[in-house]
């Protein structure tokens, strides 16, 4: 996707994938001025831990508590969260709901705290589901600081089929989010009480591997509508090829690009 909107503007630059090892995130973020690059771009399972390597913070980096890109000028490494605009675009474009009751996030890691800074912009009530209870508990004390939204954070476990607490929890949801790893390897989606929730919830995954992914076929197959995360990774990508750039990015060529088979 960047690739193709670097040859598209003609513009002399390239991306690169670099698999970073955990206790080596602090060497990479370092050998940025070193290596010449302009920034680099964050994934699973580093967006929390890049931080302490880190100059600065933009202002929706340090309200997620994550970052997903980096941009280095004037000396300055700073941190950004393009995951949030990447999910309010794709939202729109998708024409979910801006006024929400309730909405779920399901997971508490990196990406779990943009998906909770998006959505406590358009719910009266956003609820963090993790199966360690204790991260989501953590990413909502860290929300709280920035967010004025009902904020509340469960163990995954009560939103199981049948468990005690998933009508109430469930019965008013208008959009539940995977931010979870899990079915992106195709593996069965866990015990999650979809049928639980009204029938206009809306259901969006994060995971963009697969049109239908194993949490979005669950949720078809209980006529919700829903989508997979690949619009999301285009405007989040968009907008980092901007900060970098400082050039509007051609987003129908990376769109194209994307939709390519590897
Ligand atoms: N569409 C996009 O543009 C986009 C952008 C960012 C991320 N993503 C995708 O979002 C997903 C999460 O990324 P991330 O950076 O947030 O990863 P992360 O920091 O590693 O967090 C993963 C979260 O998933 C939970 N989890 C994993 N397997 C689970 C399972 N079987 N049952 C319940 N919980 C499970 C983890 O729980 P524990 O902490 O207990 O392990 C953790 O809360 C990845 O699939 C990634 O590819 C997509």
């Amino acid at each position: 996707m960047h690739n193709a909107a670097f040859r598209a503007l003609d513009l002399p630059w390239a991306y690169l994938a670099f698999a970073v090892p955990g206790e080596r995130v602090g060497e990479a973020v370092a050998a940025v001025p070193a290596l010449g690059l302009v920034g680099l771009n964050v994934t699973i399972p580093h967006k929390q831990a890049v931080i302490p390597h880190l100059d600065k913070l933009s202002r929706r980096a340090l309200a997620c508590g994550a970052v997903n890109t980096i941009v280095y000028r004037r000396g300055v490494l700073r941190g950004e969260n393009t995951d949030v605009i990447g999910l309010e675009r794709d939202w729109g474009e998708l024409g979910v709901e801006p006024r929400l009751r309730d909405s779920v996030v399901l997971g508490a890691g990196g990406s779990a705290r943009a998906v909770a800074v998006a959505l406590a912009a358009r719910s009266r009530r956003v609820i963090v589901a993790a199966r360690r209870p204790e991260r989501a508990e953590a990413l909502v004390r860290d929300l709280r600081k920035s967010v004025a939204t009902k904020l509340e954070a469960i163990d995954l476990a009560e939103l199981t089929p049948g468990a005690g607490d998933a009508e109430s929890v469930l019965g008013r949801a208008g959009l539940v989010v995977n931010a979870t790893s899990a079915g992106m390897k195709g593996e069965p989606f866990f015990g999650f009480a979809f049928g639980a929730t009204p029938r206009s919830c809306f259901f969006y995954d994060l995971i963009y591997t697969a049109r239908r992914t194993p949490f979005l076929a669950a949720a078809a197959r209980l006529r919700r509508p829903g989508s997979n995360g690949l619009g999301m990774l285009l405007h989040q990508g968009a907008a980092a090829f901007e900060i970098w750039t400082g050039v509007s990015p051609p987003l129908d060529v990376m769109r194209r690009a994307l939709s390519r088979k590897p």
